[in-house]
């Protein structure tokens, strides 16, 4: 199969993109990451994809102002580089509905909750508010609506009594770094696709994965949760 060509977009640190790059480094891993674009000139994560050979680009709201004009040159961007697949990864910015139509089924978004609760922003802390014993992460195909696609696979930590919104974001992004390359490759794969505005899951025994509260963290293995059969 040839390997699909990933292109990452990010706003800051880019923890899940390396996550992503490590995947891809797996000589059986049906992606490459080509390239990875920011909307701003000095994300970290940047220096990280550059460090490890992969093109890089800045694509700011200053060289573009308006909504419309930076999405179309993030679009020519992404033709130019040949992607096939765009990996959105804390990239903070709402697509306009050209570009998520023009990429439908060929964009995916990692959020930190179980969707559809907690869309938007600190949901962390949002999360420790409401006093839900279960948190976790959703990885989903990006529409116009933001956190609002059809969801291809989720992972699920328990909240812990004396958890911090520090505690319980380190627990989250463990499972994210797990569950984007297992919910890419199944989009790379065709495994996963959005039809009808739904996503559809072929050959998948499952795309979730459930720790039950007190379980050390570090036990997840998605993987063998979401194993995909031929
Ligand atoms: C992650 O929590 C991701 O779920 C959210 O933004 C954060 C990005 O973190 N969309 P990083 O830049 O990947 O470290």
């Amino acid at each position: 199969m040839t390997r699909k060509r990933v292109v990452i977009l990010i706003s800051g640190r880019g923890s899940n993109m390396s996550a992503l790059i490590e995947a891809a480094g797996d000589p059986n891993a049906p992606f490459d990451i080509v390239g990875v674009i920011s909307d701003s000139d000095d994300a970290k994560g940047l220096v990280a994809a550059a460090s490890l050979g992969i093109e890089t680009k800045a694509i700011t709201r200053t060289q573009h102002p308006g909504k419309e004009a930076l999405d179309s040159a993030l679009d020519a961007e992404l033709s130019r580089m040949k992607a096939d697949i765009v990996c959105l990864a804390g990239y903070m910015r709402l697509l306009t509905p050209a570009f998520t139509e023009r990429w439908a089924g060929r964009i995916v978004n990692i959020h930190p909750s179980l969707l559809p609760l907690f869309r938007g922003l600190d949901t962390h802390k949002r999360v420790l508010e409401s006093g839900m014993r279960l948190h976790g992460c959703t990885v989903h195909f990006v529409t116009a609506g933001m956190d609002e696609g059809p969801i291809i696979a989720q992972a699920a930590v328990p909240v812990l009594p004396d958890d911090t919104e520090g505690d319980l974001a380190t627990r989250v992004l463990g499972v994210e770094h797990q569950l984007y390359p297992l919910a890419l490759r199944l989009v790379a794969t065709g495994k996963a696709r959005m039809e009808d505005g739904k996503a559809v899951l072929g050959g998948v025994a499952a795309a979730g994965s459930l720790l039950s509260p007190g379980s050390a963290v570090d036990e997840v293995d998605i993987e063998s949760l979401a194993r995909m059969t031929p």
